[in-house]
């Protein structure tokens, strides 16, 4: 336990309230627990009190662990009763003004020394805290869902907070096992700003009719390494949900292309297609869901030679074996297959990068971005038109060889993967810049709060970030969209290097 936070106190026995009395609980703290309906606080405790006997059951935690943690939180029908806590965590209804006349309750109900903090996932803290007379004492704890499971938590800063305090929020947090992140009082804090663009950057290649949700899922998931793709994950959460947090953000980003919502999400809310809560969205749950094996090229011939260069930067792992394997590799400057040359994308059309290459008489094939292509289970590739069919093949085929299986893109400014990563990396890099949080902060938030693979800056540093400028770049001067203008930070990163 932590030297002067003991008691803890929580109001709202929702969803959030009840899993950070489970959290604070179990690591020795005594919680009091209030609802302004006292049903729902009993109700949810009942609830906990079954979740934790079937961990018991599974022999995950022992029955007197369990026994000792329930014993340790007590509800409270009186908001009075609160008076003794160290640190009070809010999770109630997501309502300003509601939140506003808490506090300005607590703050007369509890010392002076007690902290204040609020699970909030969008209003202001700045905000919250506006018009209490000790506002240097309240800050933003924000918790993932579920709560016991979930290692972020965001630790908001408001304007008036006092460092002191954000500093012992994350230690409490740590001694919770939980990965604390600093972020400062901005919309959407860190993780639900940045993953704007995980929804978004599909959203409207599938409104540019680029290909289907079910598409985007395999690549995202079987390519980019993502455990979810971001239209099974939108039905998971909510169109309506998803599409308000989306709204939310934009406007409190004073419509910032860059977080523009998107038309489909807004006719899937006008047509009550929710998403898996309400049997269909994205996808129908009446009938079978698809499988991304569904969309694999079919087996192809494999080429008899081609051509590698010595240095084959972070495509290497991708051919991992050929040397092991039948085709002959002969010593060139790039990768050549047949007549066609195989090339990392960045943002460019297969088509106008082989009229730049015209007097060679290659074709292209481009190569979707990866996390990892050692762990990837396929490759995303795209072909300039003029491909024949035997390069085609060979292409496909050799990637078959090396383990990968396939899918084919048309040809497009930009690939799906390397699309939501560069936006993805810009939003993360622009979030830097602007001191919402540091950099080793983003990678971690995105890395535990939404268990994404590797963290996007760390991926940018081992990428380059020549090819996040360059992707951009070529997306912006494709598009003419403001959406896809680059944070300083990455012509920062540029001009370092060079
Ligand atoms: N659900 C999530 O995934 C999630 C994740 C992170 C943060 N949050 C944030 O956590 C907070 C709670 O969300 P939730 O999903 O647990 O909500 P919820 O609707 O499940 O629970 C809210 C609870 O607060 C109670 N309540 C409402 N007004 C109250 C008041 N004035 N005093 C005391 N109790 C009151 C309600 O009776 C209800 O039991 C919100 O601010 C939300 O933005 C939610």
């Amino acid at each position: 336990m932590l030297g002067q936070i003991n008691q803890i106190a929580v109001i709202g026995a929702g969803t959030m309230g009840i899993g950070i009395c489970e959290v604070a609980a179990a690591h020795g703290h005594l919680v009091k627990l209030f609802d302004v309906d006292e049903s729902a606080a009993k109700n949810a405790l009942v609830m906990m009190s079954d979740r934790l006997d079937k961990r018991v059951l599974r022999g995950k935690i022992a029955a007197q662990e369990k026994i000792d943690l329930i014993e340790k939180i007590e509800v409270v029908n009186e908001l009075e009763a609160l008076a003794d806590a160290d640190l009070v965590i809010e999770a109630i209804v997501e309502n300003l003004d509601i939140k506003r006349q808490l506090f300005h309750k607590l703050e007369r109900i509890c010392s002076s020394n007690t902290l204040l903090t609020s699970n909030t996932s969008s209003l202001s803290i700045t905000a919250i805290a506006a018009h209490l007379k000790t506002p240097e004492r309240l800050f933003g704890l924000h918790f993932f869902n579920p709560a016991p499971v979930m290692k972020l938590v965001e630790v908001v800063s408001g304007l008036l907070t006092d460092p002191k305090y954000i500093k012992m929020g994350q230690n409490l947090c740590q001694s919770w096992g939980k990965v604390p992140v600093v972020a400062s009082s901005t919309p959407g804090f860190i993780v639900n700003r940045v993953a704007r663009s995980f929804y978004g950057e599909p959203l409207k290649m599938m409104q540019e009719q680029l290909a289907s949700p079910h598409f985007f899922d395999a690549v995202m998931t079987k390519v980019a390494g993502f455990k979810m793709g971001p239209f099974t994950l939108m039905d998971l959460i909510g169109i309506d949900v998803n599409y308000s947090v989306s709204q939310s953000v934009y406007q409190a980003m004073y419509n910032d292309p860059r977080f523009k919502p998107s038309l489909i999400q807004a006719e899937m809310v006008h047509a009550g297609t929710l998403g898996k809560k309400s049997g269909r969205g994205f996808y129908r749950y009446d009938l079978e869901l698809p499988v991304a094996e569904s969309l694999y090229e079919h087996a192809c011939q494999a080429p008899e030679q081609i051509s590698l260069p010595t240095n084959l930067g972070v495509l290497e792992p991708l051919f991992k074996g050929i040397e092991d394997s039948a085709v002959e590799v002969r010593l060139g400057d790039d990768i050549q297959i047949g007549n066609c040359l195989v090339l990392l994308t960045e943002g460019a059309k297969a088509d106008d990068l082989q009229s730049y290459f015209s007097e060679s008489g290659l074709s292209v094939a481009l190569i979707d971005w990866s996390f990892d292509y050692e762990l990837a289970e396929a490759v995303n590739l795209t072909f300039s038109s003029d491909v024949t069919v035997v390069d085609k093949q060979a292409v496909i085929g050799l990637f078959q060889l090396l383990g990968k299986s396939v899918l084919l893109s048309d040809d497009q400014p930009g690939m799906v993967v390397m699309r939501t990563l560069v936006m993805l990396i810009n939003e993360a890099a622009d979030a830097v810049f602007n001191g919402v949080c540091s950099a080793s902060d983003v990678d971690l938030a995105m890395c535990h709060g939404v268990n994404y693979p590797k963290g996007l800056l760390a991926f940018a540093d081992a990428l380059g970030w020549e090819w996040v400028n360059d992707g951009l770049a070529n997306l912006q001067g494709w598009f003419g969209d403001d959406r896809y203008r680059r944070s300083p930070y990455i012509q920062n990163k540029i001009q370092v290097k060079s």
